[in-house]
């Protein structure tokens, strides 16, 4: 078999084209606008750089009005915190974005706590985490990352009613939020990590693997069960500098029945689903 490729690029182009459509739908509303977000960054990590231009390209393509904020480095909790004030206050801002991970002396849970629940984009605030966890889709905000996932599987006709699925990874950005959206679904879940024990005996009960564990090539063609659908979380450079996903695609693609490819897979849906996230801010700000 040879696994097809999951191409996240296309997905994520359309449901930006969509963005854009609602976008200037709200536009035009009396007293409408289109949705803007505010995208903050601390410091100068480089993949952090790159995210952020990829999330201002991503909002010109749809319609959606960016602003960026570069602090420096040593900026302090006290300063970003008070940014995250003024940008709650700002009728003109939907979505407020506070790019992970923040530089040492700013603890990044004080300042997700401090974003307005009605502008938390990222879905990392515990309003939206709790609202998943109890299934109000009313309320909050759906982290990026596993909603686009959820999309991508979608995409090539897998229902995870009655599935296996098995997670690998249990952060709160992606682990766990996937884990409760699998179960949402009625799939059988499981969540493994780090210190699992017999990792590939659990990955080759999946029927879903979604690889989320920052490990790169760590899940091989031997731990994936013949015809799986296995989504590739992973953004790692392997020890020749490339950039590589936690799937080895090689002998994966051999097993899978389908496969998202790093780079082109998971990253350009997260931001498409940013870009949504944003859209429906602004409607429930305008609505
Ligand atoms: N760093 C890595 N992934 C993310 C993400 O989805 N959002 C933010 N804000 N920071 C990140």
């Amino acid at each position: 078999m040879t696994a097809q490729i999951i191409d996240g690029k296309a997905l994520a182009r359309e449901i930006e084209a969509r963005a854009r459509k609602r976008s200037e739908e709200l536009a035009q509303l009396p007293g409408g606008r289109r949705p803007g977000l505010a995208v903050v960054l601390v410091g100068e990590d480089p993949a952090s750089c790159v995210y952020v231009r990829n999330k201002t390209r991503a909002c010109e393509r749809a319609g959606v009005s960016s602003r960026e904020y570069r602090l420096p480095a040593d900026t302090n909790q006290e300063a970003l915190l008070k940014l995250i004030g003024e940008l709650n206050a700002d009728p003109t801002v939907d979505g407020i974005l506070v790019q992970l991970p923040l530089p040492g002396q700013i603890r990044a849970s004080a300042v997700i706590e401090a974003i307005d629940p009605g502008k938390d984009v990222d879905g990392f605030h515990m309003l939206s985490a709790g609202a998943l966890l109890v299934g109000r889709r009313d309320e909050g905000f759906r982290p990026c990352t596993p909603a686009g996932v959820m999309k991508m599987l979608e995409s090539v006709g897998v229902n995870p009613e009655g599935l296996e699925a098995v997670v690998v990874g249990r952060s709160n950005i992606v682990g766990k939020p996937q884990a409760l959206m699998l179960l949402e679904d009625h799939a059988t879940v499981t969540v493994a990590h780090s210190r699992t024990p017999n990792l590939a005996e659990i990955t080759r009960r999946a029927d879903i693997l979604v690889a989320a564990a920052g490990r790169a090539r760590m899940i091989t063609g031997d731990m994936v069960k013949p015809g799986a659908v296995v989504i590739d979380v992973g953004m790692n450079r392997d020890e020749e500098g490339k950039l590589c996903g936690d799937v080895d695609e090689k002998s994966v693609s051999e097993v899978a029945r389908a496969l998202s490819p790093v780079p082109g897979g998971v990253g350009p849906m997260t931001i498409a689903m940013l870009i949504s996230n944003t859209v429906l801010a602004a409607e429930r700000h305008l609505g």
